[in-house]
């Protein structure tokens, strides 16, 4: 008996604790001091059931992800739950914090779980390009009604304890004490017959379920992943079997699947995201105070980045102009807020709550108590310059100031305030209280506590974050904008931009290139190209095509009109842009010539991963994987794919580019 588990009797009761911070992970220590204490508690007469908990703030939360990708090490967990499941006394799961993959599938080799009315349960296994391998799509369907076990494993969403009350998961929600609760829910058990193991229960299917139509819908949501729907044939394919058989039919799909390449790019994503920011999270500088933040500039981003402050507990200062910006940012705020409480990704006293913290006003000196700002104003040096000389004259020299600008050079901004160390980049993404992306820019003189401020800030608001040096756009808006260009060309050497946002999104991408742009608007991009016009380089080819659009007044889906045509609401093929392109095309004499979706998936990530290069070597990204990081999250780059650096790294990953990922097929 290893000491990570131990067991205790009160009376005829035996309790079982996991011990393994920091999240009860099913380590092989963890495995093997359980099948120890099935093997002790069966021998030992007096015991007539046993509750199983954990120690520290959550249940079994999953896996031991340093075992990931390993080969597995005897006890495997099938054979744990198995030996609890067929034990001669009842076990019950006593949950509390998190019981995630293979912590749920541990409780559902138990006899009967109850839980902590805050517990969240949930089979993620699919966001790791695998399904559950321990009996999670075979018992849970004997369990619980089969939509709702195709949501909960195909999804790879948890729920809340009610939910799980709900549908059957559990069969109690613990009122006090968890353990005198088990211990109650325990005694009540051994009142009836012993509840036959879920594996040898039948699979009731109540309902008609259309898994054609399920995986159809699947298919769309995956974005060309295949784990969410290898879990939904598993499903399928578990309920028309014994539970035994489907057990042997899961693990052998749960094999090839950790396999993978799917599997394998996730586990990349998974562990680069949390490596991102470690640079930061090293430092030893003593960040700033974050209990009240200012803000300068109230639009889309301003107000986003004031909403994410006042979620997470923070009180926000928002700066605009005058009244009346004053007062449309303030409306700005609270129509969001409100919106997200409609939409139950928030509560509405959790709305009043962060509303009742901000404050907005165009009186400089009102910032003067916040030990950060975040500057958010329109993307003009001049506008951002004044705004810190506004700020140096009246924010403290301990305060930290920071810039949210896309594209403009931090070193310059920081270079025209009184103390350069103070001043860095933090930028966030639209929408900022959503996008969990924070790029954290280090300018040239950037002192570690304005860097240690912005790294704690991005832990506040639960970001992942990313370090980048100054350039133009940084690492993402760089990368973006590389590609861009190309894809411009590219429809000069003859795609059209349906072609490239379909094959974009074929490979998996969140949205095409051409749609983005129109959802985001063309005129941002086209006034930086009028500034740079005088100065840009007349050897390197340009395309006219963007600008042709803007002087037409078509600047994307605000305007109903840039790329596509949205007179309908969704985008369609304007002939007027195509003819554009064609006069183009003509006009700089291009060779025009076809092109396959599979060519334009290649030409961007190759594109991308040259910018990737150049990045690395001026030293502006740390890792390529963090330029993978910031392209999955704030780009759209299909996380199944783990991200263009990644691909380069990869022998085998160049030449598999499944552009119609879809080879499910269901009997
Ligand atoms: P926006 O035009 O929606 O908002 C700018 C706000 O700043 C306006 O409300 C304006 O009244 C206010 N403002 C202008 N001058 C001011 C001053 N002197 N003092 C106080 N307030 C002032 O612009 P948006 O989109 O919010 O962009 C703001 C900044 O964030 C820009 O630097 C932009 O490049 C950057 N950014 C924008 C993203 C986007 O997707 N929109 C994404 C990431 C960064």
């Amino acid at each position: 008996m290893t000491s990570i588990v131990s067991h205790e009797r009160r009376d005829g009761l035996a309790i079982v604790t996991i011990d393994n911070p920091p999240v009860n992970a099913l380590s092989y220590a963890v495995r093997a001091g359980l099948i120890d204490a099935v093997h002790a508690l069966e021998e030992d007469p007096a015991v007539i059931a046993v509750v199983l908990r954990c120690a520290g703030r959550t249940f079994v939360a999953g896996a031991d992800i340093r075992e990931l990708g390993q080969p597995p090490r005897a006890p495997i967990l099938p054979e744990v739950i198995e030996a609890i499941e067929g034990a001669r006394v009842p076990w019950i799961a006593a949950i509390h914090g998190t019981a995630l993959g293979g912590g749920l599938e541990l409780a559902l080799g138990c006899h009967a779980r109850i839980a902590d009315p805050g517990t969240k349960l949930g089979l993620p296994e699919v966001s790791l390009g695998t399904i559950p391998g321990a009996g999670g799509t075979v018992r849970l369907p004997r369990l619980i009604p089969i939509a709702d076990a195709i949501e909960l494993v195909t999804s790879g969403k948890p729920i809340d304890a009610a939910q799980a009350l709900k549908v059957g998961l559990v069969d109690r929600i613990a009122e006090g004490d968890l353990l005198d609760a088990a211990a109650t829910l325990a005694r009540e058990l051994l009142t009836r017959p012993m509840p036959a193991p879920l594996v040898d229960r039948p699979c009731p299917i109540g309902e008609a379920v259309d898994w054609n139509s399920r995986a159809k819908a699947l298919a769309r949501k995956a974005r060309g992943a295949q784990a969410p729907l290898e879990a939904l044939e598993a499903l399928r394919e578990g309920v028309s079997l014994s539970g035994r058989d489907a057990l042997t039919k899961e693990r052998e799909r749960f094999l090839r699947l950790v396999a993978s390449e799917e599997a394998a790019a996730l586990r990349y994503a998974f562990f680069s995201e949390r490596n991102a920011g470690k640079s930061l999270a090293a430092m030893t500088a003593e960040p700033a105070d974050l209990s009240r933040v200012g803000v300068v500039g109230g639009g889309t981003m301003g107000a986003g980045i004031a909403i994410a402050l006042l979620l997470s507990g923070s009180a926000v200062s928002l700066l605009e102009r005058d009244e009346a910006t004053v007062a449309a940012a303030r409306k700005r705020v609270l129509e969001t807020l409100q919106a997200s409480a409609a939409r139950g990704a928030i509560t509405l006293s959790q709305a009043d709550d962060a509303l009742a913290r901000l404050t907005a006003t165009h009186d400089y000196t009102s910032l003067s108590d916040c030990p950060l700002v975040i500057e958010a104003v329109f993307e003009d040096m001049d506008v951002k310059k004044q705004v810190f000389a506004q700020l140096d004259a009246v924010m403290p020299p301990k305060a930290v100031l920071a810039t949210n600008t896309s594209y403009l050079d931090v070193d310059a901004l920081a270079e025209a305030t009184a103390d350069p160390t103070r001043v860095l980049g933090l930028h966030f993404f639209a929408p900022a209280h959503v996008m969990k992306l924070l790029e954290i820019v280090r300018g040239k003189r950037t002192g570690d506590r304005s860097l240690a401020t912005g790294s704690a800030l991005a832990r506040r608001l639960k970001k992942i974050q990313v370090v980048s040096g100054v350039c133009h756009g940084f690492i993402g808006n760089r990368i973006m904008a590389a590609y861009r260009r190309d894809c411009e060309f590219m429809l000069l050497e003859g795609a059209l931009p349906a072609q490239i946002d379909t094959a974009m999104k074929a490979f998996g991408f969140a949205m095409g290139i051409f749609e983005a742009q129109d959802l985001s608007g063309l005129d941002i991009a086209w006034a930086q190209r009028r500034a740079a016009e005088a100065t840009r380089d007349r050897s390197q080819p340009y395309c006219q095509i963007a600008d042709r659009l803007c002087e037409l007044g078509r600047l994307g889906r605000k305007t109903r009109k840039g790329w596509y045509d949205y007179s309908s609401g969704e985008p369609q093929t304007d002939p007027a842009v195509t003819r554009i392109i064609e006069e183009e095309r003509v006009r700089t004499a291009a060779a025009v010539r076809g092109f396959s979706n599979e060519e334009i998936i290649r030409r961007i990530i190759r594109v991308m991963q040259q910018e990737g290069e150049a990045l690395l070597a001026e030293g502006i990204a740390e890792s390529a994987a963090d330029i993978d990081v910031v392209m999955v999250s704030g780009y759209g780059f299909p996380r199944h794919r783990g991200g263009p650096m990644y691909r380069k790294q990869s022998t085998v990953r160049d030449c598999s580019l499944s552009i119609q990922p879809l080879h499910f097929s269901i009997a």
